[in-house]
């Protein structure tokens, strides 16, 4: 239903096992939103295993179904991932595309930030979609502070 929302595809997916869902789950963290014993949102939040990396996670794969948006079911996903990261990243990063304004201010309300934009980041057969890349922290470095973009002579 919202194709291109995401990087992966039907077609890429559709035709996989369901052992291979097994696997994936169970390699990795997924969050489950339920109302009552209904399954109603999912999202999934996964830390690099590469050694200079795995300071920080990724927050991906965020989906409510049409029924239960609006009522406070994805602020709740949203809050678990942050929790479940808090102590063990100092940041939790994103990306959602730019058209998807129901999603990206979800995020901002949790004080995720754009930083930049990754431009064609995803091509859907002949469409191509930029995406926001956001990102909050749940600690600050001492002593770090946001770089400035370059100048335009730098370029
Ligand atoms: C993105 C998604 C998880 C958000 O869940 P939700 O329950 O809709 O979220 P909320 O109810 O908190 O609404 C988020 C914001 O969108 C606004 N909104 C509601 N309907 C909207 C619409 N039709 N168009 C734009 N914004 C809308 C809300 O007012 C809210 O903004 P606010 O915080 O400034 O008030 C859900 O809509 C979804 O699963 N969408 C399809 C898949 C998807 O896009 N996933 C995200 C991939 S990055």
């Amino acid at each position: 239903m919202h194709p291109y929302a995401y990087g992966s595809t039907v077609e890429a997916e559709g035709t996989e096992p369901l052992a291979y869902f097994e696997r994936r789950l169970a390699s990795m963290e997924v969050l489950l939103g339920s109302i009552g014993d209904q399954p109603m949102g999912i999202v999934r939040l996964s830390i690099p295993t590469f050694v200079t990396e795995r300071h920080k996670c990724m927050l991906t794969g965020m989906y409510v179904r049409a029924a239960a948006r609006g009522t406070g079911l994805a602020s709740g996903l949203v809050d678990a991932v942050v929790e479940r990261a808090r102590g063990r990243v100092i940041l939790i990063e994103l990306s959602v595309v730019t058209t998807n304004e129901r999603a990206r201010r979800l995020y901002e309300r949790h004080g995720f930030e754009i930083y930049g934009i990754d431009p064609c980041a995803l091509k859907h057969g002949d469409l191509y979609f930029d995406e926001y890349q956001m990102t909050r922290f749940l600690e600050r470095p001492p002593g770090w502070t946001a770089p400035k973009p370059p100048s335009a002579a730098w370029r």
